[in-house]
């Protein structure tokens, strides 16, 4: 299993388009491997993009960030700030198949979608 990290701490370079651009590329041409973004900034573009885009991307968003508990980053973190040192076997459900809400991704492609409420946990 590959791993890869786009990070840079200032805005506006790109980060979040190319993570949408790679992921989505290498699923399609990936078609038997699985594809997971972890979308651990609280802007959450690269999961707008994902999900749909502009309207439809946010959303989503709005929609996964709102569940009981929330299917998103913070929710998981919810978790893990109740009970770190314990395995809460939860992580999956986390999980959301983009295609699910978003036809024109490739069905490979799975999302742990960013959340706003990241930053207030991060803090
Ligand atoms: N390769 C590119 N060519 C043209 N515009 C780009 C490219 N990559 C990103 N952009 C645009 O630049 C802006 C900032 O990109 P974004 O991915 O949101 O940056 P970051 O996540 O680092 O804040 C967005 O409007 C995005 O659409
Ligand atoms: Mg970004």
């Amino acid at each position: 299993m590959a791993v890869y990290a786009v990070w840079n701490n200032k805005g506006g370079v790109g980060k979040s388009y190319l993570t949408f651009q790679v992921a989505s590329e290498y699923a399609r041409t990936h078609p038997n491997q699985r594809v997971l973004v972890l979308d651990l900034c609280p802007q959450a573009n690269s999961s707008s993009m994902i999900l749909g885009g502009i309207e439809a991307g946010e959303a989503a968003i709005e929609q996964l960030s709102g569940m009981t508990p929330p299917r998103t980053i913070a929710g998981y973190i919810n978790d893990r700030i109740v009970s770190p040192y314990v395995d809460t076997h939860s992580g999956a459900s986390y999980l959301t198949q983009a295609r699910t809400i978003n036809n024109a991704v490739p069905a490979n492609l799975y999302l742990i979608c960013g959340d706003e409420e990241l930053e207030m946990q991060a803090s």
